[in-house]
Order: structure tokens, then C-alpha cells, then sequence
């Protein structure tokens, strides 16, 4: 299949390219630089690549039109965020494409309910992101069930994998905290350290989308989380960091509002996103139909990472 992937280079796309152009696709990799941001592969010698900015695209009315004269058979769109723009590729796109696959966030259910949190439970998002995302879910697949265009929709969790920097236990990116665990120092958490995160690995969001693509049937017309077993709390996810120093975890409890002025306002904004959301999602749907079984725990996922930072120098323990 002719295989269009907008924003391929990042994180899912570093492992789902290669996966793609083994299988023998051809690709059609989208994004403004061409090289892969995290992961180098021989199979990105194989696909053919276009460099555009979307958002320039998105303003000029563009982006659908580009993407139609490529003449994909599918459609995987990493990298959209407002409602507008996804409507414009669609209506691009209805009719001329066997499948669109289109990457949410689990964020798209704002707090948690009833967890794990099912992807039938009703969309409470809140902040711009997850609300244009929980949008453009409804919006297609709307289109979806009322008129037969192809799309799925996949949620993942925080995303994890070598490379980058991992959400950290205490809920947001500074590295410091991993630094601390790892000494044995004292970490501040906030509340009572039982808010959630869910992380998922990289590999694992690439699995998703591969299995999603590959079974097509029962995929139109739905969405997925796609995230690791299980939710970590903070605290939980602090002793594992601390452990594998082979440290105690010395943790210290705050109220939000003292916690918060012990931390920069990047990273106090950072934990507030995270836990006023603090989702537990459930895989059962994509267990069930997909067959999606993860390669990797939250804390296996994080400790690759962890560990990649700590090789190339970019944590000091
Ligand atoms: N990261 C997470 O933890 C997380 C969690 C849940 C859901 N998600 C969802 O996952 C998707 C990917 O997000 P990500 O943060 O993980 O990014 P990513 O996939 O690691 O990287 C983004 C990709 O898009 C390209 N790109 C970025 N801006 C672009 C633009 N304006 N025009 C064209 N290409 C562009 C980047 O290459 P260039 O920079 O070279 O253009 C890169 O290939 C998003 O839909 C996001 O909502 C992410």
C-alpha cells in the first residue's frame, strides 16, 4: 500500500516507519525536517519524504490538497491538534482513501471516573489541547459511523522511550527529580503522591497503529487507548525509581499549594496537567479487538529511558 504519514520522524513514527517499509509499503514520510528525530533506521533510506509545514499548509488551506495528490491508500495522521484542520484533511480525503488513522491522547477524557477509564465513558476534556483533541475524535467519527469514511482514532498515554526526556514521578519533565531518587535525597510530592500517570512506550504507540492498519474491519469507526498494563501513582513510581539506585524513596508530602512553591511555574504547570487529568486507562478494547498486547510495563518503558539519558550523558546521577 501507498502509506502517507504526516508528522513521521518524532517519537510512534521512529518505530512505525521502519516497521511500514519492512513490510514493504510505500512510505511517504511528512514533516518539515527530513531527518528522524530519535531513532535512525536504514529503512528511512527507503521511503520518500516531503517536507512541509503543516501549520503554514493548515493557513493557506493547503494541506488536504497536497496530501489527496499524493494518492495515499492510507492516511496516518500523528500531528493534529485543532478541529479545523482535521475537517479540512477529511473532506480532502473522503472517498480517496482506504483507511485514516488519526493519533489522539487519552487526555481527551479530562479527570478520571471510573477507572480504568474506558473508551466509551463520556469526554469531560478540559485545557485547549484536550478539548480540540476530544474533538476532532467526535467530529471523526462522526464521519466515520454517518458516512462511511475509513478513520480510527488511537489514544496514547504519556510516551516513553529512548531518546527523550520521561514524564518523571513527580509528574512533571525535570530530570532532576530521577537525580534525586536516585541519590537517596529527600523528593517533595504533591497531595499524597496517589495521583496517576500513564506512560506507554513509543514501540508500543508504533504497535498500535500497525495493528489498527493490519486489521481494518474492526477498526473503522473506533478509538483505542493505547497505553501501558497499568497507571503508576506518583509515589508508587517514585520508590521503583529509587529502587533500582538500590535507595530507599525519602519522600515528603505537601499540599498543592505549598508543593507547587517548591518547584519552577514550568514545572508546577507541568504537574497540574498531569494530575488534575491523573488517568488510569483501560487497554481491554484494543486487548479484545486488535490484539494489542504492550512490550512494555510503565516502568520498563521509563527505566529504557532513564537509562538511554544516563549513557549519553544527559543525566548525572
Ligand atoms: N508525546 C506524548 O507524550 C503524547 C501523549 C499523548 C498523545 N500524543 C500525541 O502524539 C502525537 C505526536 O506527538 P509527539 O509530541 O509525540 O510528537 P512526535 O511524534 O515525537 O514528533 C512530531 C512529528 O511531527 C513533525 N512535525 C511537528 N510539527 C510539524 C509541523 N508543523 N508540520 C509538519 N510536521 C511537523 C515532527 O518533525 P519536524 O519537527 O521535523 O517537523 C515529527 O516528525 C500528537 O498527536 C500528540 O497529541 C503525544
Amino acid at each position: 500500500m501507498r502509506i502517507v504519514v504526516l508528522g513521521a520522524t518524532g517519537r510512534m513514527g521512529g518505530y512505525l516507519v521502519p516497521w511500514l517499509v519492512e513490510a514493504g509499503h510505500q512510505v511517504i514520510t511528512v514533516s518539515r525536517g527530513a531527518e528522524p528525530l530519535f531513532r535512525p533506521h536504514a529503512a528511512w533510506k527507503a521511503v520518500q519524504h516531503v517536507s512541509l509545514d503543516r501549520a503554514v499548509e493548515d493557513a493557506a488551506g493547503t494541506l488536504g490538497a497536497r496530501v489527496r495528490a499524493m494518492q495515499p491508500d492510507v492516511v496516518i495522521d500523528n500531528i493534529c491538534y485543532t478541529l479545523d484542520s482535521a475537517r479540512h484533511l477529511v473532506e480532502a480525503l473522503a472517498g480517496q482513501v482506504s483507511h485514516f488513522l488519526m493519533c489522539g491522547t487519552i487526555w481527551v477524557h479530562g479527570p478520571s471516573s471510573q477507572v480504568p477509564t474506558s473508551e466509551e465513558q463520556p469526554r469531560r476534556p478540559f485545557g485547549e489541547y484536550g478539548i480540540q483533541k476530544a474533538a476532532i475524535e467526535a467530529y471523526v467519527l462522526e464521519q466515520a459511523r454517518r458516512y462511511g469514511f475509513p478513520a480510527t482514532v488511537l489514544h496514547p498515554g504519556h510516551i516513553v522511550g529512548p531518546g527523550w526526556a520521561p514524564l518523571n514521578p513527580a509528574g512533571n519533565f525535570n530530570l532532576r527529580v530521577f537525580r534525586q531518587l536516585a541519590r537517596g535525597e529527600e523528593l517533595a510530592l504533591p497531595n499524597l503522591g496517589l495521583e496517576t500517570v500513564h506512560h506507554v512506550h513509543a514501540e508500543d504507540v508504533a504497535q498500535g497503529f500497525w495493528l489498527a492498519m493490519t486489521q481494518r474491519s474492526v477498526a473503522l469507526g473506533e478509538s483505542f487507548h493505547i497505553v501501558s498494563p497499568g497507571a503508576l501513582t506518583l509515589r508508587g513510581y517514585a520508590e521503583a525509581v529509587a529502587a533500582w539506585f538500590g535507595q530507599p524513596a525519602r519522600l515528603r508530602f505537601l499540599p498543592w499549594d505549598e508543593w507547587r512553591k517548591t518547584v519552577s511555574e514550568e514545572d508546577a504547570q507541568a504537574t497540574w496537567d498531569h494530575i488534575a487529568h491523573s488517568p488510569h486507562c483501560s487497554i481491554r478494547k484494543a486487548e479484545r479487538l486488535l490484539g494489542y498486547h504492550p512490550r512494555y510495563t510503565s516502568l520498563q518503558a521509563v527505566y529504557e529511558s532513564v537509562q538511554w539519558l544516563i549513557d549519553h550523558g544527559k543525566l548525572e546521577i
